[in-house]
């Protein structure tokens, strides 16, 4: 790893431990040894020359915090209202698909560790576990996330679903209607969905990994089993066809026509342009998430943080705002609200958690993130979420 100076080698944590992993970049190390490279690269990758991704990150690396000392800041909490419900910290796991592959049963597994911090869990329309078994974890705010399908009977059947599994919101993506250009995922593959004899050979050196798909079978997609064609149902070809349902045309009139259909709350996930919060407010949204789908969709846009601070006063007392897209430290999270976000949504972080370890490396993943930012408002003399603010950040006069 880095060195400093001439004889301090510093290194990752090496084990299987997750309760010893000290950072999220520690899960990540254990999830790479644990996962197939293709898996990994899915897990990790970004679109194009991952500009986006990479700026994901030197976007909340450049913002830099002013503390302030001497301020009672016994008992920081940063809980507190989100969506209408309490939260110990403002954030939810982010919708992902084909978390099977990190871990079996890998969807159940991501949402009895939300459930455990008592965060809400965004369910992935390309989930392998289905929408029922998932919303019925004991405790469990269950977000359900929709890709918008030509078919408008099967957006209906989904959104009925949700509806009947007791989700509490239905989060719509609107940034996932073309398919984004991951090369680097891409090279993995011999054609479409079939890997390289390369890959089916690293797969190997895989042991852990192979044993649980031995063990466990190829995922499915659980939660769209019953609407696949014949013949469409091993994960391998169903991709295929689902990346030929997705929905181009998808425009503001149809997301009008979900508000109308969908009695709860309706989050929209994918914007950052202000002008399109305008229309989200118009709409009648509750939420919108700010996102460049972590950087996987297209690359060169900023990160939703770099737009945070113009769209926050636009949102104010209309909608709630929450973002992603690069979250890997407490620090970030406080960043964000402190920028005007009223809370965040975690993809790889938590990811990294489940690929590591399953149930207790999610839990871990969640852990480390709120005691960070938990420790980043103490040290900052900020002793609630209230206290959090752009006097809390640190700007250069003006030349
Ligand atoms: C492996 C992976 C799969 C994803 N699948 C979905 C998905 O099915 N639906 C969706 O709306 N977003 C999906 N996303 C985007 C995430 O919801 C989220 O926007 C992104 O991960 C946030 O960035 P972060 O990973 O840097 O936290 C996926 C992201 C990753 C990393």
């Amino acid at each position: 790893m880095t060195h400093l100076g001439t004889d301090l080698k510093r290194h990752l944590y090496r084990g299987r431990t997750p309760a010893r992993a000290v950072e999220i970049r520690d899960l990540r190390e254990m999830a790479r040894r644990r996962l197939p490279a293709l898996v990994f690269e899915y897990l990790e990758g970004g679109a194009e020359e991952e500009i986006t991704l990479r700026r994901n990150r030197t976007a909340y690396d450049e913002i830099a915090l002013m503390p302030r000392m001497l301020r009672r800041i016994g008992g920081t909490s940063l809980g507190g209202d989100l969506l209408g419900r309490p939260a110990p910290i403002p954030m939810a796991v982010a919708p992902t698909g084909f978390n099977g592959l990190l871990w079996p049963k890998g969807d159940l597994a991501l949402a009895r560790a939300a459930a455990a911090a008592g965060i809400p869990f965004v369910q992935s329309t390309v989930s392998n576990d289905p929408m029922e078994q998932v919303a019925a974890i004991p405790g469990l705010r269950h977000w359900m996330q929709l890709y918008v399908f030509q078919s408008q009977q099967a957006v209906e059947m989904l959104v009925s679903r949700a509806e009947a599994a007791g989700s509490e919101a239905l989060v719509l993506t609107v940034d996932g209607s073309v398919f984004g250009n991951r090369p680097w995922d891409k090279r993995n593959y011999r054609t479409g969905t079939e890997p390289t004899l390369a890959r089916k050979l690293e797969m190997l050196t895989h042991p852990r990994w192979m044993i649980d798909l031995i063990r466990h079978g190829q995922p499915v997609f659980g939660t769209l089993a019953p609407m696949l064609p014949e013949g469409k149902g091993d994960m391998v070809s169903a991709t295929g066809w689902l990346r030929d349902q997705m929905d181009p045309d998808l425009d503001w009139d149809r997301v009008a026509w979900l508000r109308r259909i969908w009695p709860r709350r309706l989050i929209l996930k994918g914007l950052l342009a202000a002008d399109d919060v305008e229309r989200a407010i118009r709409i009648g949204a509750d939420a919108v998430v700010l996102s460049n789908h972590g950087g996987r969709q297209l690359d060169g846009v900023p990160s939703p943080v770099e737009v945070l601070e113009q769209v926050a006063p636009i949102a104010k007392g209309h909608l709630s705002l929450l973002i992603d897209s690069g979250i890997r430290r407490g620090s970030d999270i406080v960043k964000a609200l402190a920028l005007g976000a009223d809370g965040v949504l975690v993809g790889r972080a938590g990811l990294y958690g489940l690929g590591a370890a399953g149930t207790p490396g999610a839990m871990r993943a969640h852990a480390i993130l709120r005691e960070e930012a938990e420790r980043t408002a103490a040290l900052l003399g900020c002793a609630s979420r209230a206290a959090l603010g752009p006097d809390c950040l640190f700007r250069r006069a003006p030349a």
